[in-house]
């Protein structure tokens, strides 16, 4: 038995405490995580050093009780503290493939969606178009289209788009539901790009026309208006954004029924922060849907509105937690009295976001979760560009070509903004479940990677 001060420096430090309680953002690992008898990690009752065995290297690894208990963690707190009726809808830009659109839509939980391919995933899954919000700010008219012929909601972002929608109901003399998107004019502590609520944002209706576009919706006899949504940014911590939100909606509210819109529907958005590093402190799911509520309850008696039906829409604090990737470690570099160079068979192809955002990441060795972290190395991708590295300082104990090196957390906005920069295959995805693994997203193979190429007839040297 180790003891905790032994554990301290060594991947077991990142082990979860006490999983059947902790909020899963609050986690550095997967709820399910433990060491084996080899000194191995093992997730989801699966031996990570096998998975990798047999599924190949770079690896996604997707815990479905962690999943799960996010998803039940966002409706039993949004029932537990809001006395009108709720939903908590996954903004699947984070991660959008069909096995987890089904594990989420078991949950009860609804969609966000940004395009017609996420629609499409999210049908192909199974998924009621009663249940899917379609998002955007600069929806094609084939994916208005595509929204109305399945019968989606339509997140209206601007007056383009408002008035395409009016001539294209009008054409079929058929009702879209709609809920406006509005800029709120809230800042909140993020990276810069990933903030969305400010009225500098490309995003939504700009509150200095609010009486104008409600005139216009109340004009066009297709569009039924159901609502209104804001969303202020990603990777929040703090809680006052949030009850500020539910304020200028609330008062936005009363303003829409002003121009006899009787709106049923207000969505405050996704944001809330997950724990990549020791000292990211997010709040916890259930403390975060109790601000959201009791805030919106308060803003609501103090305009007078009656309690609308209160829409939620995370991404990141969804699935993040809930999945981590597996690399194989490769060659190494020592630039003497500089740095220790350590490089894995993925990157920045598979997880662009410490190259787009400078994110930070922690690891483990997974066939070595006990040994001392004595060396601080930098874990540099694969690809061509010096600037791919996954993580700068990380503390691990020595890494060797062939260890398997795990980078946690990357559930979120890893696979989904993956890429095939020097055409390298997105690596596999399985779902692992009480010792059970399932691939839910194959490797691409040499193949896929030409599958769309075309090589004119007089260009063909063979
Ligand atoms: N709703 C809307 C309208 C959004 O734009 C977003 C995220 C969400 C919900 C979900 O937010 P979340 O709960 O995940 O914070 N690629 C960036 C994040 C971009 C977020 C885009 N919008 C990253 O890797 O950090």
């Amino acid at each position: 038995m180790l003891t905790v001060e032994s554990t301290a420096n060594t991947g077991r430090q990142y082990l979860p405490e006490n999983p059947e309680t902790l909020s899963p953002n609050q986690s550095l690992m997967p709820l399910t995580a433990t060491v084996n008898d080899q000194d191995h990690l093992v997730v989801g009752g699966c031996d990570v050093v096998e998975l990798v065995e047999k599924y190949g290297s770079p690896l996604y690894i997707l815990d479905e009780h962690t999943l799960r208990t996010t998803c039940r963690q966002y409706r039993e707190s949004l029932q537990k503290y809001y006395s009108g009726e709720s939903l908590a809808i996954y903004a699947s830009k984070a991660w959008s493939c069909m096995a987890i659109c089904a594990i989420v839509d078991s949950e009860g939980l609804g969609f966000d969606v940004v395009s017609g391919g996420e629609i499409y995933t999210t049908l192909q899954a199974g998924i009621s178009p009663t249940k899917i919000y379609f998002h955007g700010n600069n929806k094609s008219r084939e994916e208005l289209n595509f929204a109305l012929d399945s019968g989606v909601t339509i997140i209206v972002d601007n007056f383009l788009e408002l008035e395409m929608l009016a001539e294209i109901t009008g054409d079929r003399q058929a009702t879209a539901n709609i809920i406006l998107r509005l800029t709120p004019g809230i800042e909140c502590h993020t990276h810069e790009y990933i903030r969305t609520g400010h009225l500098d944002s490309k995003f939504g209706f700009d509150p200095n026309q609010i009486e104008e576009t409600f005139t216009l919706v109340g004009r066009h006899d297709y569009l039924n208006c159901i609502g209104l949504h804001a969303h202020i940014g990603s990777q929040i911590f703090e809680q006052q954004p949030h009850k500020d939100l539910g304020d200028v909606l609330a008062g936005w509210l009363k303003k829409a029924g002003e121009y006899g819109l009787n709106l049923e529907i207000l969505n405050l958005g996704g944001g809330l922060g997950i724990r990549y590093t020791e000292s990211d402190d997010p709040p916890s799911i259930e403390a975060w849907c109790r601000n959201v509520a009791e805030s919106l309850e308060a803003a609501c008696l103090k305009y007078g509105v009656g309690l609308p039906k209160l829409i939620v829409e995370p991404g990141r604090s969804l699935v993040g937690t809930a999945c981590i990737t597996a690399y194989t470690v490769g060659s190494r570099k020592v630039v003497p009295e500089i740095r220790t160079y350590v490089s894995v068979d993925g990157g920045m192809s598979d997880n662009p976001r410490p190259i787009t955002y400078q994110s930070l990441y922690r690891s483990v060795v997974a066939n070595r979760m006990s040994d001392e972290c004595n060396e601080t190395v930098t874990v540099a991708g694969k690809h061509c560009e010096s600037g791919d590295v996954v993580i700068k300082d990380a503390r691990l104990p020595t890494p060797q070509p062939g260890d398997i090196l795990v980078v946690l957390d990357t559930g979120a906005y890893n696979y989904s903004m993956a890429s095939n920069y020097n055409r390298i295959g997105r690596p596999a995805a399985v779902l692992v479940n009480e010792g059970e693994a399932q691939v839910i997203i194959r490797r691409e193979t040499y193949d896929d990677l030409v599958r769309q190429d075309c090589l004119p007839e007089r260009l063909r040297q063979i």
